[in-house]
């Protein structure tokens, strides 16, 4: 039996990325973000959902343009820490010990030491309620040579992003299941 436990954010998990930044000044700011995702291949863009509040909103109006960073598990410290804390009254690179590496295609920086970084430019901004949606245009995947696999992609395992539970708690990637477009070929008529 299933129970209707009403309009809940009903997706599990979620990715977790840190968004880079540039505010008014030139100071780095990063952000933790659950609501995002790859929404179009060509062009290759990702959507995120940021709050008007958040320091980081007008930073992206502003600058047309932000980074995705993907932290590896070992970063979850830094990773939780960008999304308790403001830009508005500190700088979080500092805090958390991370490098800030100009974005070379856009005005953003991206946190050197998490094992993929996206540079994207700005393309849609949609109003939707407590948060506005951005969607930007992934112009260059920056990804840690020690991480590629010899078919040029990220080893999953290296990569070892967070996942993310709304509301509660992170985990680990967990065991590799199966190729994709494999096992359901058995079912296929
Ligand atoms: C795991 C996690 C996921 C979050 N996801 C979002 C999100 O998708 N959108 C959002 O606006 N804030 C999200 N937040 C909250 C912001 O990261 C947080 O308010 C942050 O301090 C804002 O930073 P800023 O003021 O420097 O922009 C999340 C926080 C955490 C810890």
């Amino acid at each position: 039996m299933k129970k209707n436990i009403g309009a809940k954010l009903g997706i599990y998990p979620t990715p977790v990325v840190v968004v880079g930044t540039y505010d008014k000044s030139g100071k780095p700011n990063l952000i933790t973000l659950a609501w995002a995702g790859i929404c179009c291949s060509e062009p290759a863009s990702v959507q995120i959902s940021v709050r008007k509040d958040r320091y980081s909103h007008a930073a992206i109006v502003e600058r047309r343009a932000f980074s995705v960073n993907v932290p590896s598990a070992k970063y979850l410290a830094e990773a939780d820490y960008a999304g308790m804390a403001s830009g508005r009254n500190t700088d979080k690179f500092k805090a958390a010990n991370l490098t800030p590496a100009r974005g070379e295609l856009t005005d953003a920086p991206m946190a050197l030491e998490f094992p993929i970084s996206m540079e994207c430019r700005l393309t849609h901004q949609l109003e939707l309620g407590s948060h506005d949606l951005f969607v930007g245009e992934i112009l260059a995947c920056w990804a840690e040579e020690e991480i590629l696999q010899s078919s040029g992609r990220p080893d999953p395992k290296k990569v070892d992003p967070l996942v993310f539970i709304p509301g509660s708690e992170y985990f680990a990637l967990g065991n590799l299941l199966s190729p994709a477009y494999s096992a359901g070929k058995k079912l296929m008529k």
